[in-house]
């Protein structure tokens, strides 16, 4: 049985002294009398010793900041918090429960969609808490992994509201990525990246470690993030735009811009990583990736075709292996990747102004809520 008193009284895992400050220049210690400095055997952290991964200064530091994106990006998505019940979901009720609401096609839609982001935000949290933040050795880059492990939360219970509000079977929904194919796949494709990362076992400090690390980042932020939510949010934003679940695709559209964020804080970690450690990209090591994202449109297309077997909302699925080779030719080019498909254009426009929140804020026409209370990011 457990002593929860020996527990509370002798934690286990936190540290019982500060951690010294190893690394450095001659500026520690200025600012200390010498009655101090004979006490405080350390030196004060300075941006010279900050790095993105394997740094030995101390992460419980926040400033001074080395990493302005990171800590402007935190600023940013607090400023853009929200809610799912904050949104209202009547209309999105009565045109499910309305036999001759939706079409079939369109039902097959919602509820695919759902079954693969309910457990795909999950993914995405444990991956975070679980694996990334113990290999980011930077604490501006850390408190930015807070904000947006907490967004995966949010993500979670938004389609969790969604799916209770409309009253889906919350079995066959929270269970379709075991059961059905197409999600299951695109999982399987990710969890031995996610695997790598929260294997209490993992440590970076290697090539091989480093590379493994920077792979898994580049699979989370710019596949997992960067591409295999894209099919999904496409085609509940179709829904909205013709008026239909119209408070789901509200949700969509605030998961879609945490999503955008999300992916480009993790583009900047992987540039900065390669920037501080560029033997890490190695010409073997640019094909595996490359590789990586070629079967991931291969995989997303599956996908697509299964929630859409005929045309339905103007879509069908042969637009999408466009817009997926699109999306992941900006991914790559964002990397430093030569484009996987320079010619690909996008044949979804609007989507960039679902992004864009203050202007299209009406655009479904439901509740408003200002959630910008702060800072303004532009997007690009
Ligand atoms: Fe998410
Ligand atoms: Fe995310």
């Amino acid at each position: 049985m457990l002593n929860f008193e020996d527990e509370v009284l002798q934690p286990k895992n936190i540290p019982t002294s500060i951690p010294q400050q190893k690394l450095g220049s001659e500026q520690e210690q200025h600012a200390l009398s010498e009655n101090e400095a004979s006490t405080v055997a350390h030196r004060r952290v300075s941006v010279e010793d900050k790095q993105i991964i394997n740094c030995k200064a101390d992460v419980n530091q926040l400033v001074p900041f080395k990493y302005k994106w990171a800590w402007e990006k935190y600023l940013a998505a607090c400023a853009n918090h929200w809610m799912p019940q904050e949104i209202n979901m009547t209309r999105d009720v009565a045109l499910w429960k309305d036999p001759n609401g939706l079409t079939e096609d369109e039902r097959r839609i919602v509820k695919r969609n759902l079954g693969f982001f309910v457990t795909a935000d999950s993914l995405a949290a444990n991956n975070i808490v679980l694996g990334t933040y113990r290999h980011i050795t930077n604490p501006e880059c850390r408190q930015y992994l807070l904000r947006q492990a907490f967004e995966e939360a949010i993500h979670t219970h938004a389609y969790q509201y969604i799916v209770e509000s409309i009253g889906l079977d919350e079995g066959e929904i929270f269970n379709a990525y075991r059961e059905i194919k197409s999600i299951r796949d695109k999982d399987e494709f990710l969890i031995p990246f996610i695997d790598t990362l929260t294997d209490p076992e993992f440590e970076t400090g290697t090539l091989e470690t480093d590379q493994q690390l920077l792979k898994s980042l580049i699979v989370f932020a710019c596949i997992m993030e960067g591409l295999f939510f894209y099919v999904g949010f496409v085609q509940i934003l179709a829904l909205g735009r013709q008026n239909k679940m119209t408070g789901a695709a509200e949700q969509y559209q605030y998961i879609l811009r945490d999503e955008s964020m999300h992916c480009n804080f993790g583009i900047d970690v992987i540039n900065q990583i390669k920037l501080e450690n560029p033997h890490l990209w190695t010409r073997e090591f640019r094909e595996e990736i490359t590789a990586l994202m070629h079967q991931a449109v291969e995989l997303e297309y599956r996908y697509a075709e299964d929630t859409m077997p005929r045309g339905v909302l103007g879509l069908n699925a042969p637009m999408f292996k466009e817009y997926l080779r699109f999306i992941i030719s900006r991914r790559s080019h964002q990397i430093g990747l030569d484009p996987l498909f320079p010619e690909a254009t996008n044949p979804f426009p609007w989507m960039s102004e679902m992004m864009d929140l203050k202007k299209e804020k009406n655009f479904f026409e439901t509740r408003v809520i200002e959630y910008q209370t702060g800072g303004v990011l532009s997007w690009d």
